[in-house]
């Protein structure tokens, strides 16, 4: 029997038990789980990179006030703010060209600063709070931290901006549900994009990359765009086959759109913003995978699954009056990315590199399902010390190519890659066109 979930239904069901930070889950099944990963960085450049040493303490941005008003920490300390109201705060010091300068932080978001001196920081939030000149003081939403003896120049670094971005493990799609209420909100925020690149991002539902969508082929969509964005969005599936031009229409800022479709093929398909210019929009960060599996599907079971989409950043040289670098049309148009990445963070799966390896045991059927999101180079996806099984062209079971050392994805193709890895160690996936490897496209299979 159908059984249709509305996205705010299934995240609830989730946290009912007990997932965390879910991105998008369809009838139960973990599709693609936001790892709450915080990667630490040092933000701008000239500042000293690295973690912090130290403890940590948090105040909490609830019923427009901070919570506590004021903290005592020792020197060292990395102090979180966390929103938990649904519009959004800001930390800015008092004093006018303070250490205290964050970006705006929206729901749920959070943002870090470790605090390196004694001293005493008084601080507000842009939107609730008012100087009152006549007392000369801050009104409002206010704050303060203290550290160490209190006295001194109270410096430090900002070190945190949310590093959001979908788990690449995902399991298969089980049997039943055959239509599915798929609701993609658009939303511009800041992200990093890799260690020290906090990133003005355009996205789908707040992360890199927008959710992984997975059907099966047959199932019939029903999407709903929303766009709280501060212009045009638009939303193109490569899985349809629909009139694009009312379909992948504009959609204005704080208005939403629907339309439905069938999913005819099986594919690793790409998703993404089509509003003009659609090189800027998927460049910074308008785009996602949906996986359609097939119909009558004759494949090995894979004992692990993980979807990788790589794409390309190119971000400016500095940074604007946010701290935030952001998109540089001329090097998307020369095609010149700063990092190019899997799922939206360079070098997150390279322990070596500050990153997690992605597990799997010895004689595992791995599959991955990698699309190239681009928006302009053609990939080359290689494991390093293992060979390709079998190489299924869009994830289509008539499309296998048996014994396969690297195979290529143009801008917007993708391909389920089956592997299997009989001795342990560390085998590194990459791109292997390797002018690109270094600016963030290896990661690490730990095999155990
Ligand atoms: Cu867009
Ligand atoms: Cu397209």
């Amino acid at each position: 029997m159908d059984r249709i979930l509305t996205l705010e239904q299934v995240e609830a069901e989730d946290r009912a038990i007990g997932r965390k930070h879910v991105a998008i889950l369809l009838a139960g099944i973990v599709i693609g789980a936001l790892v709450g990963v915080s990667v630490l960085w040092a933000m701008g450049p000239g500042l000293p990179p690295g973690p912090p040493s130290g403890g940590a303490a948090t105040v909490r941005m609830a019923g427009v006030a901070f919570v506590p008003g004021v903290l005592n920490v020792a020197k060292g300390t990395t102090v979180t703010w966390v929103n938990e109201d649904a519009v959004y705060h800001t930390v800015t010091s008092n004093n006018p060209g303070g250490p205290l300068d964050s970006p705006n932080v929206n729901q749920e978001e959070r943002w870090s600063f470790t605090f390196t001196e004694d001293g005493t920081h008084e601080y507000h939030c842009t939107p609730h709070a008012t100087y009152d000149f006549q007392g000369g003081m801050w009104m409002g939403m206010t704050g303060k931290v203290v550290v160490g003896t209190g006295q001194g120049g109270g410096g430090g670094n900002p070190v945190d901006l949310p590093h959001t971005t979908f788990d690449a493990a995902t399991a298969p799609l089980a049997p039943g549900t055959r239509e599915w209420n798929i609701t993609l909100v658009a939303k511009e925020l800041p992200l990093a994009v890799g260690k020290g690149v906090p990133y003005a991002a355009w996205t789908f539902n707040g992360t890199l990359p927008g959710p992984v969508v997975r059907v099966r082929q047959g199932d019939t969509i029903h999407l709903t765009l929303v766009n709280e964005g501060t212009m045009n969005h638009s939303i193109d599936f490569h899985s349809a086959r629909i009139n694009w031009a009312t379909a992948y229409r504009d959609v204005a800022p704080g208005t939403t759109h629907t339309y439905s479709f069938t999913a005819d093929y099986p594919g690793v398909f790409m998703y993404h913003c089509g509003s003009g210019p659609v090189l800027v929009h998927v460049a910074n960060g308008m785009y996602g995978t949906m996986i359609v599996e097939p119909a009558v599907d004759p494949r090995p079971v894979p004992d692990r699954e993980y979807v990788l989409v790589l794409s390309e950043v190119y971000a400016s040289d500095v940074v604007n009056a946010n701290g935030l670098y952001y998109g540089d049309v001329n090097k998307m148009l020369a095609v010149t990315p700063t990092q190019v990445v899997f799922n939206g963070y360079a070098f997150q799966y390279h322990p070596g590199l500050g990153g997690q390896a992605l597990p799997a045991n010895a004689g595992d059927r791995i599959r991955v399902y990698v699309l190239n999101a681009g928006p302009s180079l053609i990939q080359s996806f290689h494991v390093i010390g293992a060979i390709f099984d079998i190489v299924y062209v869009e994830n289509n079971p008539a499309n296998a190519l048996q014994g396969i050392q690297t195979w290529t994805l143009p801008s917007s193709g993708g391909a389920a890659f089956d592997l299997v890895i009989p001795d342990p160690g560390l085998y590194p996936f990459v791109t292997h066109n390797f002018a690109y490897t270094g600016l963030g496209a290896v990661g690490v299979f730990a095999v155990t």
